[in-house]
């Protein structure tokens, strides 16, 4: 992934972290896509558990466990990730990447369409502090609905890509997920329901603290 030369700079003043390089080493060997989260906002969804003190968190989105092992390095307590992925072999080699990391008690896997899987959630009646939506874009909105129903006041739900690699703001771009991320950033924006930022380092990123 190409970033921005201010983005190589800063990133390039830490030391590598092993565990991480391991994961992404691992996922272009498996053939997976390189779409793990940014180096920086891995770090980020690392201090934003530490520093609302997490317990439990809900990922959409698993590809190899990258930002699996970012989520949870930041929780405390019970330590719990839920992490929704449509594919199983991705989940294998995610679960496999973090029970290698000392993680393996510390996360579940539920594998099929998220939306499946979230329904599934709501009826259980689980709860989560932290959110980390980073899947198919044509369902950002749904899986933001979802996330309201599994949080509680000052949950915190974190959103990637709200650039989609600059068709975002591409006017001769218009295909499904472009048109949703579009929608889904416009409708973020102005909802009530939440205090919103967006950052506009990497592929973009949504921070959001449930009123
Ligand atoms: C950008 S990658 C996730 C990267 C991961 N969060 C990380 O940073 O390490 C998107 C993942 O969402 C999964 N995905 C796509 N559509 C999905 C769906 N409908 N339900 C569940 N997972 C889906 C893909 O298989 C892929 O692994």
């Amino acid at each position: 992934m190409t970033n921005r030369i201010e983005e190589q700079y800063l990133d390039g003043l830490y030391a590598p972290d092993k565990e991480l390089e391991r994961i992404q080493q691992r996922i272009k060997a498996c053939g997976m896509p390189d779409i793990s989260v940014e180096v920086g906002y891995g770090r980020l969804l690392t201090m934003l558990g530490r520093m609302s003190k997490a317990q439990r968190a809900l990922e959409i989105g698993a590809l190899g466990g990258y930002s699996g092992l970012c989520i949870l390095r930041g929780l405390t307590g019970e330590r719990k990730l839920m992490s929704l992925e449509l594919k199983e072999d991705y989940a294998k080699l995610a679960k496999q990447n973090l029970e290698e990391a000392g993680f393996g008690n510390h996360v579940e896997y539920r594998i099929g369409a998220a939306l499946d899987s979230l329904a599934i959630l709501v009826e259980e009646q689980q709860q989560y502090d932290l959110f980390f939506i980073d899947a198919d874009k044509e369902n950002y909105v749904h899986y933001l609905e979802y996330c309201l129903k599994l949080a509680h006041k000052g949950a915190i739900i974190v959103v990637d890509n709200l650039f989609l690699r600059g068709r975002t703001l591409d006017p001769n771009k218009q295909g499904p997920s472009v048109q949703a991320i579009r929608k889904f950033n416009a409708l973020l924006a102005q909802d009530k329901r939440l205090e919103t930022t967006m950052l506009p380092a990497y592929d973009g990123l949504a921070i959001a603290i449930v009123r």
